[in-house]
């Protein structure tokens, strides 16, 4: 099968959060799997053309704006240790040449033609390179016009008569709220097909997430119990009516995780590799990202269990519950904290007051640090995830393969992904808690460290937790099945 992904995040070369992650373990593990993918993604400023060996190719494309044409030029390169993943960019040096993704927090004032453009671009460039997908593969807001633009101009190009598309939902708090008259304009759809309820259209604006769920074949979203979530006021974001529409072609896909790129076993970016079979060496990698946060020898001695966060710093991530309770935790020394993010300024200013206050118990590091992240996952006993909502996590995952036990809230992915532990079965991977409730949180937090100390309880989690196999490999396949049902679907 030939698979377009289509993608404003790409990992490594382009990375906010766990998006490109996934859209980049996916077109591996298609390969593996026997298929034919490629990625589509900006040539975006901050991207490193020497290191990532990107090569420029003689092909220009014309892509139609309106009533003009504008153009962009065409570069490749591989995945990192895969030859056989091709990542194509896209270079317009108005729209993308400029230093980040979306221009966070207030987002880009053109974002509207900059993702209008990628996503009609997409079409343009498999058109040049000759490859025709029998999917385009869309992620969120910012590729989902790919989907009215297949439909409404590209299904009439014998290129793509037989291209069905699939959109798929990382995170419906982000949706792309547009000009309508701007974004019919570019787009060269017709203004008559915006009116109230059409498919374009939400409380008067041009919603490019809403569009791309009504135009898509099929609507996957990042794990089974967010698709159940999103269907209702709760978690929908205004759109759980379309969603509602649209529940006979969507679907959770459960995310996984690349496990060549999160594994202590062969993970680069950790001091000590390890595995269940040597697990002092975890201990090591905690000693040692001690000394790095400069821990005073003297206090260095204590055994304090080490609760680690990484994470965007956002409404989403339930900062607020730690901001009610963490500070007990770590006053009486029941904790040692690492955190690594960035975000919005009140919880960033909320991190720098803990490490001014305990300076030995709380480390802070705001910014984006690919290799302080796996050290964290191997260096930590714990690791919170006390998200509002949760399209599906990945730091979860990635977490109970380091041995490092998540503590998590019951929602979206975290729900999917966590069992709680059970002394008496000996059963279960993590701890978790139900309502979005300080007091919850606190328990939860409680119950997890009283078991630190109890050697066996401890060993047999961690146990559980380093065997648990949520490989993207089965995601991968599950794709696969969608794809083919979409297939089906529309021929
Ligand atoms: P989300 O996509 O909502 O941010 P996920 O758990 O799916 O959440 O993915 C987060 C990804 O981003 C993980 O790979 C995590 O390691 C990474 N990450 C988050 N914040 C940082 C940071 N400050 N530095 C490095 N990596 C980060
Ligand atoms: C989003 C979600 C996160 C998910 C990721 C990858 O950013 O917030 O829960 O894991 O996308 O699908």
């Amino acid at each position: 099968m030939n698979i377009a992904l289509i993608s404003a995040e790409v990992s490594p070369f382009a990375k906010e959060g766990g998006l490109s992650d996934i859209t980049s373990a996916l077109p591996k593990a298609w390969q593996s799997l026997g298929h034919n993918a490629i990625i589509i993604l900006p040539k975006y400023g901050d991207i490193d053309t020497d290191y990532f060996k990107l090569e420029p190719l003689d092909i220009t494309i014309s892509v139609p704006i309106g009533y003009w044409t504008e153009y962009a030029s065409l570069w490749k390169t591989t995945l990192p240790g895969r030859d056989d993943v091709t990542v194509y960019f896209i270079e317009n040096q108005d729209y993308f040449a400029r230093h980040g993704i979306y221009g966070n927090p207030e987002g880009f004032k053109d974002n509207d033609r900059r993702f209008l453009f990628l996503s009609r671009a997409s079409f343009e460039l498999c058109k040049a390179i000759g490859f025709k997908p029998d999917i385009m593969h869309a992620h969120d807001y910012h590729t989902a016009m790919v989907m009215p633009f297949l439909k409404m101009q590209y299904k009439n190009d014998p290129f793509f008569y037989t291209t069905v598309g699939v959109l798929t939902l990382h995170n419906l708090a982000y949706q792309g709220w547009f000009n309508p008259k701007k974004i019919f304009e570019l787009s060269g759809w017709p203004w008559q097909e915006f009116y109230p309820g059409s498919f374009f259209e939400m409380k008067g604006q041009f919603n490019a997430m809403k569009t791309g769920i009504m135009f898509a074949d099929k609507i996957t979203t990042v794990s089974p119990t967010y698709a159940n979530e999103i269907r209702w006021t709760e978690y929908g974001e205004g759109l759980q009516e379309y969603l509602h529409q649209r529940s006979a072609d969507l679907i959770g896909v459960l995310n996984g995780a690349d496990y060549q790129e999160w594994s202590p076993e062969k993970d680069a970016h950790i001091v000590i590799p390890y595995s269940l079979k040597n697990l002092e060496s975890k201990q090591s990698n905690k000693n040692f990202l001690l000394r790095d946060f400069q821990v005073p020898a003297y206090d260095l001695e204590r055994d304090i269990p080490l609760v680690g966060m990484v994470s965007r710093l956002t409404d989403q991530k339930g900062i607020e519950l730690l901001e009610q309770t963490i500070e007990d935790f770590i006053k009486y020394g029941a904790i040692r904290l690492a955190l690594l993010g960035s975000g919005e300024k009140r919880y960033e200013q909320f991190f720098h007051y803990l490490a001014n206050k305990y300076p030995t118990r709380v480390f802070v590091t705001i910014g984006y640090n690919n290799t302080l992240s796996h050290r964290i996952m191997a260096g930590c006993d714990y690791l919170l995830i006390p998200s509002r909502f949760e399209p599906c996590g990945l730091t979860q995952i990635y977490a109970m393969k380091y041995g490092t036990i998540p503590i998590v809230r019951l929602t979206g992915g975290l729900a999917d992904t966590v069992k709680e532990y059970n002394p008496s079965t000996r059963t279960g991977d993590g701890f978790t808690f139900n309502g979005f409730r300080a007091h919850d949180f606190s328990i939860a937090l409680r119950k997890a460290l009283a078991l630190y100390k109890t050697e066996w309880h401890w060993d047999q989690i961690r146990n559980n937790a380093m065997k648990k196999d949520l490989s993207v490999m089965y995601s991968a396949q599950e794709y696969i099945d969608v794809f083919i049902w979409a297939l089906e679907k529309t021929h």
